[in-house]
């Protein structure tokens, strides 16, 4: 007895050791290498390494990435005659440099438009503003960035046409011109609509309507992007997984690429309440200012795994998982729908801790293989 209790004692340090170690050398992109990229949402900061420790979690932890906000019409097409591609050059310079699937966000997007698109009021000058942006823009990385959100956000809810200042002017022709244009300046590269609650019934019909039209009329579409910022209990893994079948038997790809998972109360979930800036600095909105409660660090740890465990059953059709933020400090859930608050929606939290839902996910690939 007298042996055996160190010699327990040095087996149980080594395991303990050997197990933290084999937590912090594991990471996401490659526990998923074999199943499809894993990607994240940049910021400008992290577009030019401002910060040494986000940059390492973020090269050892990712193999896709998507510029967050620098590569939108108003920040890279500012006027008529003048681009900007300062930020985005070195967006795609980082993919490179690190051997990262570079994806571009986004080509014609209602929102975020730089002013003088917004005055755009007849078809001849929107059709020569589409020529001209998406040609210039997807020439420049021909090669280099692999996939574009050609068309972003195009749909209503009930899965009519948005009233965007494209449809206002060009009519629906526009979806099918835009991803022709896009075709004909990189025809390698991978294309893509993209958009949120596209899972749901309505508006999914909507997106299957659309890509059809697109694909009928001539244009190339490679996949779709279900944008995924979603909630604890919604959507249900039975409309996601509908979604992902639906969408492939079109043969095209199918990408989850804005993933987040908000843990705040939404204003509109309330019954009866009013939304929006009535319920600033509620405490009743803001719930967990300081920490999250193990309790909800769990929920969102077994709701990751559970998407996860869908996404890994349709591996074959599934492209890129990217999630929209590196850590929760940075996730726009924080000033969105209300300013201010303190949400955790991302597998890292805001001093870059893996949470229990990194855990969840890394766990679910030690037991599948
Ligand atoms: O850069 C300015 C800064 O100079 C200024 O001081 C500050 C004051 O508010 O604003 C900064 O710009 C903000 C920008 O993010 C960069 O941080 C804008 O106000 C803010 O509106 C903008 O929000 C972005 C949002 O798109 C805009 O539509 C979010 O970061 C970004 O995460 C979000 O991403 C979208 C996807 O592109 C499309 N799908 C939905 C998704 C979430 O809304």
């Amino acid at each position: 007895m007298k042996f055996i209790k160190p010699y327990l004692f040095a087996v149980t340090t080594l395991l303990a050791v050997s197990c933290t170690s084999q937590k912090e050398t594991a990471s996401l992109k490659d526990a998923y290498k074999n199943d499809f990229y894993i990607g994240t949402a940049l910021s400008a900061d992290q577009i030019e390494v401002k910060k040494v420790k986000e940059d390492s979690l973020i090269r050892k932890e990712f193999n896709a990435i998507t510029a967050e906000n620098i590569m939108k019409s108003m920040y890279t097409h500012p006027e008529k005659d003048k681009y900007d591609f300062a930020l985005s050059d070195k967006f795609v310079a980082y993919g490179e440099k690190n051997k990262m699937f570079i994806h571009g966000h986004t080509l014609i997007w209602h929102s975020q438009l730089a002013p003088w698109m917004e005055k755009i009021a007849d078809s001849t000058e929107m059709k020569a503003f589409m020529q001209d942006h998406i040609n210039t823009i997807v020439s420049k990385y021909k090669g280099k960035i692999n996939s574009w959100d050609v068309v972003n956000e195009a749909l209503n809810e009930d899965g009519t046409l948005r009233q965007s200042v494209f449809l206002k002017t060009l009519g629906e022709k526009y979806l099918v011109d835009a991803f022709k244009l896009a075709a004909k300046a990189d025809p390698k590269a991978e294309l893509y609509y993209n958009d949120y609650n596209i899972e749901e019934p309505a508006k999914r019909v909507g997106a299957i309507a659309l890509i059809k039209k697109i694909k009928a009329e001539g244009g190339k579409v490679d996949g779709v992007g279900i944008q995924g910022h979603w909630r604890l209990n919604s959507p249900s893994i039975e409309e996601i997984e509908k979604s992902i079948l639906e969408y492939s038997a079109l043969g095209v790809k199918v990408a989850f690429t804005e993933l987040d998972i908000t843990v705040l109360p939404n204003p509109w979930d309330l019954k009866g309440a009013e939304i929006s800036q009535k319920f600033e600095g509620s405490a009743k909105m803001n719930p967990y200012p300081k920490a999250l409660p193990d309790s909800i660090q769990n929920k969102l740890a077994e709701r990751y795994a559970s998407i996860f465990k869908l996404f890994l059953k349709h591996k074959d059709k599934i492209s890129r998982v990217t999630f929209w933020g590196v850590h929760d400090g940075q996730s726009w859930l924080n000033d969105w729908p209300i300013k201010g608050r303190t949400n955790y929606p991302l597998p890292f939290d805001k001093d870059l801790r893996h949470k229990k839902a990194y855990d969840s996910l890394l766990k679910l690939k030690e037991t599948k293989e």
